[in-house]
């Protein structure tokens, strides 16, 4: 028989929902009233809470602002024409946090813990999910070390929290992206699968350099080589060249195993298209990008979908993408995936659950 876990809730008494503006929802800005809460202690997980969010009280020698030993999760809640809400692919973020965990040596969620937070959150704040085109309720599951302690070794305290953000489109305008050969995200034998927090700091740095320089985001290039391209900003990117969709495969441990990437993938092949999961070079992209063989190229991710690419920079060059109308592959993919998850279209692959 399944039970469910014994989650003490205690309300807001004053909710932060009248005087929100569910018109101008910028991403991760406006936080929901409640939070779940879960602490790891002599090796088990338990005190299981929902509470009003609110700060935390760390100590300055906690361990994860120090050493980082930190992982999340980014997935979606979506309201369908009943008002019922409905969350895409919980089940693959909650079997991707402990890939995370387990690289960072943080001690696993169960799926019934991450699974009845997250479903028993969401009751408790069903109300924020938008119920606009656009918009959804993104969801932040978190795990991170709490220990007070100052020498290197895995922390023996953890808490795995869970809150949301109602939220609209991640990005307003495609995107230009620059080709990166000096920097790296990920290196083989590294940590760039996991969703681990140091692997988005490193990033700022060198997304800076080229913002600066007038780009939205990198297209970032292999550690070793800097020959072929891997990943777009935070999230994975696609090419379609001639009639293939050719996007990095996940088996060198450099890139993050995106749920929108299967999800993608998946559709694809179901529509007929050639995927190839292999290593697009730098030399293949700029040539496709010459003869105009490229035909789109976008990023995938929970927080934008689909982020279509305007421009890619190659070693002094701007290349610009034509503009993508309905007809694009990019954008009937976009719709199918919208149309599951807000219950429009039938969900073939038990992706949705429904609470
Ligand atoms: C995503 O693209 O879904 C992300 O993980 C972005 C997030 C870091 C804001």
């Amino acid at each position: 028989m399944n039970t469910t876990l014994n989650i003490e809730i205690n309300k807001t008494k004053v909710s932060k929902l009248p005087q929100t503006n569910f018109d101008d929802l910028k991403f991760g800005q406006t936080i929901s009233d409640h939070m779940f809460v879960a602490d790891f202690e002599n090796g088990e997980w338990g005190n299981f809470r929902i509470e009003p969010y609110a700060p935390l009280q760390l100590n300055p020698a906690n361990a994860t602002l120090h050493y980082g030993q930190s992982v999340f999760e980014g997935m979606k809640a979506y309201k369908n024409e009943n008002g019922e809400a409905l969350i895409f692919r919980a089940d693959a973020n909650q079997k991707r946090l402990n890939e995370s965990a387990k690289r960072m040596c943080i001690p696993e969620v169960p799926e019934q813990l991450f699974m009845d937070g997250l479903t028993q959150l969401l009751e408790v704040d069903k109300d924020w999910i938008p119920n606009k085109p656009g918009c959804s309720l993104y969801i932040r599951p978190f795990v991170f070390a709490t220990d007070d302690y100052l020498g290197i070794r895995p922390s023996e305290k953890y808490k795995f929290m869970i809150f949301t953000c109602p939220v609209g489109n991640y990005y307003s305008k495609p995107v230009s992206v620059k080709v990166e050969c000096q920097y790296t995200r990920a290196a083989e034998g590294g940590t760039g699968f996991a969703k681990a927090a140091g692997n988005y700091a490193g990033s700022l740095y060198p997304a800076l350099q080229a913002q600066k320089q007038g780009y939205d985001q990198l297209l970032w290039t292999d550690g070793k080589s800097h020959q072929h391209i891997e990943e777009s900003g935070t999230m994975n990117v696609m090419f379609m060249i001639n009639a293939s969709l050719i996007t990095a495969p996940t088996t060198t441990g450099t890139i993050l195993k995106g749920i929108t990437r299967d999800s993608v993938l998946t559709l694809a092949r179901e529509m007929g298209v050639k995927v190839e999961e292999r290593f697009l070079r730098v030399t293949e992209l700029e040539d496709a990008l010459r003869s105009g063989t490229l035909v789109e190229a976008f990023g995938t991710g929970t927080a934008a979908t689909i982020a279509h690419i305007a421009k890619i920079h190659i070693n002094g060059n701007d290349y610009e993408l034509p503009q993508k109308d309905s007809s694009a592959f990019s954008n009937i993919i976009l719709e199918t995936l919208d149309g599951i998850k807000y219950g429009k279209l039938e969900d073939k692959h038990n992706w949705i659950i429904k609470i």
